[in-house]
């Protein structure tokens, strides 16, 4: 049986957030299969003695990138690490939106702003400004043009951060059908789910966020399912992936864009959808190189 590692962030002394993990170690254990949490940045983790690295929650990367793409290099040389390196830090930093627009996706149309950079913010339309290395909504925040002062402070305050900027419309589709989280595990659609908005009007730039507001489980549309597998094929290198999370949201025209392709520590959602954990289990103990039959 593999020796498994499900490497996620050190709570300290919060409650631990990421809901999937008890649930996926205690079936792998029920399998026979060594499964552990791990902190990612806990330095005495032996990351070679295990057959499969999971990343799954290691929430506090997105302030810590450097420190993050240095361990998912140095974890995916001396083991199989899930998803691969290069797809972790290709999904790391949201410039892969730039990309995935070029080679044809529909994605929320997107502009960067690195620190140095002029501040060109759009003047005939509500906006978002967030960072490109952000998870859980942190620092992002939406603008009228009126706000336009008040953005260009927090603007400086990311980029005084060392964080790139990128400014989007504000999509106002996602008031009306939400944003739709398409998650892929092993190879196939997993299951899907809607959640609402996160930035409501006035929301403070580093207000604490809920960052899956009023999730319910969703069944994709057939444009949805389009965009996600376009989004997914045009990841570079065409990598295998164990797993994905395509959240889309609604264009002004109704179709589907892209919002975030999360390649890195997605939540699964289980506890909406406990029917998925069989699947994931054996997808997992397939990665780990254990072939599964049943
Ligand atoms: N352009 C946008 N229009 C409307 N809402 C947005 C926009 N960008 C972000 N949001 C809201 O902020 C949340 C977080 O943004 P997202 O790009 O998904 O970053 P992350 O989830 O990695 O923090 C989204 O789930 C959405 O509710
Ligand atoms: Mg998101």
């Amino acid at each position: 049986m593999p020796r498994i590692a499900l490497a996620t962030y050190d709570p300290g002394a919060e409650p631990h957030r990421d809901n999937d993990l008890p649930v996926l170690v205690r079936a792998l254990l029920e399998r026979g299969v060594e499964a552990e949490a791990q902190y990612w940045d806990d330095p005495w983790a032996d990351w070679g003695g295990y057959d499969l690295v999971l990343i799954r929650s290691t929430w506090d990367y997105s302030w810590r990138a450097a420190e993050f793409a240095d361990w998912v290099e140095r974890v995916g040389r001396v083991t199989r690490l899930a998803n691969p390196a290069d797809v972790a830090r290709w999904s790391m930093d949201k410039r892969y939106l730039g990309e995935l627009a070029a080679a044809g996706v529909p994605t929320v149309p997107t502009s960067y702003i690195a620190p140095g950079e002029a501040a060109e913010l759009p003047d005939g339309h509500e906006y978002v400004i967030k960072p490109t290395s952000g998870a859980g909504a942190r620092f992002a925040a939406r603008y009228t043009p009126g706000e336009h002062d008040i953005a260009v402070r927090q603007l400086a305050r990311m980029h005084a951060e060392g964080f790139t900027a990128m400014v989007q419309p504000y999509v106002r589709g996602i008031d009306v059908s939400g944003e739709r989280a398409l998650q892929f595990f092993g190879g196939r659609l997993l299951h899907a789910s809607r959640k609402g908005a996160v930035l409501a009007p006035g929301t403070p730039y580093d207000a604490e966020k809920v960052a899956h507001p009023d999730l319910t489980r969703w069944q994709p549309t057939a444009d949805e399912l389009a965009v996600a597998e376009r989004a997914l094929a045009a990841v570079p290198g065409a990598p295998e992936l164990l797993y994905a999370r395509v959240d889309l949201v609604d264009a002004e025209d109704g179709t589907p864009r892209l919002m975030e392709l999360e390649l890195v520590e997605p939540n699964l959602f289980l506890w909406l959808h406990p029917g998925s954990l069989e699947h994931v289990v054996k997808a997992v103990l397939v990665a780990a190189g254990e072939g599964v039959t049943g």
